[in-house]
């Protein structure tokens, strides 16, 4: 039997792979500071971690029997895999399960940043709905516009799927050329093309502010910024200021730098359309999530090597 820390409550259905070992389980309220992960973790096998919790060098040496950490997302930047790996600790995330409930949601934003959805919602709300007027709360076409995707992954390509139905042009970038049909080699000439550019590239030093003053710059006034990837690939400071000034028309956000801070600019900015990460928030995809993370867990305390470590290199060893 080992001992698993789960730094947050998981749904009971996603934890019948587990049922052979002892569960660390959190405090009923709300999720755990660094500190009290360490506190916890100090003698477990295993962590299995929400894409909030930080799994740094500090957590990793607190923890000198641990054999696996999971994380309950795809996004696997709030773990410090390379210090992982040089521990010999197989980190493993959540992929598939979310890809199209995660681009249900992109389209969803789409949608509202083009259409003025919030902004118009807000003024209903408000009382300022007087009359119909042919002027009024106009917004961008979907139907037939041109559609950028930075990162052509599962999510990406599962967007490019619904555009399809909206008669949209669809064009990629991404870090890694694709070799598929819509390739474009410079992000700059995608941004400048564009009427939507949808972000689902991973948080690394690579892409960390992709989306900065410069680039905002280069893309047409109609145009819409839509980001459900990691808040940090756009700078928020940028593009609260490229919604005020009308240099960009619109954005749809589901993702911050400092969550769950949101930059008060971008919360005051005009035909901005702001969720609170709920990107996989469906009933089964959260479940499909949290299951995944707990099989990897029992798998690699049984000896397995789930497909989904993003560090299989320490299996070799
Ligand atoms: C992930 O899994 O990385 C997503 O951001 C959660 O919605």
């Amino acid at each position: 039997m080992a001992r698993i820390l789960l730094t947050s409550k998981l749904f009971d259905a996603s934890l019948g792979a587990l049922v052979d070992h002892e569960l660390v389980l959190p405090k009923p309220e709300g999720s755990m500071t660094t500190e009290e992960i360490i506190e916890s973790a100090r003698d477990t096998d295993a962590i299995i971690c929400q894409l909030t919790d930080h799994i740094g060098e500090t957590v990793l040496s607190a923890c000198p029997q641990l054999k696996v950490v999971a994380t309950v997302s795809v996004g696997f930047n709030n773990v410090d895999v390379a210090a992982a790996t040089r521990a010999g600790i197989p980190v493993c995330n959540t992929p598939g399960v979310l890809t199209e409930t995660t681009a249900d949601l992109a389209f969803a934003l789409i949608l509202a940043a083009c259409r003025v959805l919030s902004d118009s919602e807000r003024d209903l709300r408000r009382g300022g709905y007087k009359r119909w007027e042919l002027d009024g709360y106009l917004g961008q076409d979907v139907y037939g516009a041109t559609l950028g995707l930075v990162g052509y992954g599962r999510v990406g390509q599962a967007v490019a799927k619904r555009a399809e139905g909206f008669s949209m042009r669809v064009i990629h970038y991404d870090l890694v050329p694709s070799g598929l049909p819509g390739w474009v080699d410079d992000l700059d000439e995608l941004l400048a093309q564009v009427d939507i550019v949808s972000l689902h590239v991973p948080l690394s030093a690579e892409t960390r502010h992709l989306i900065d003053a410069r680039r905002l710059a280069l893309m047409k006034p109609t145009a819409v910024v839509v980001n459900t990837s990691r808040g940090p690939v756009v700078d928020e400071e940028a593009l609260a200021g490229a919604l005020e000034s009308g240099r960009l028309f619109g954005a749809g956000i589901d993702v911050y730098e400092n969550e769950p801070i949101v930059h008060p600019r971008l919360l005051n900015a005009p035909r901005a359309v702001l969720l609170p990460h709920i990107g996989s928030a469906s009933f089964a995809t959260r479940l499909a999530m949290a299951t995944l993370a707990t099989s990897a867990v029992a798998e690699v305390l049984a000896g397995g090597r789930p497909p989904n470590t993003v560090n299989p290199e320490v299996f070799a060893n």
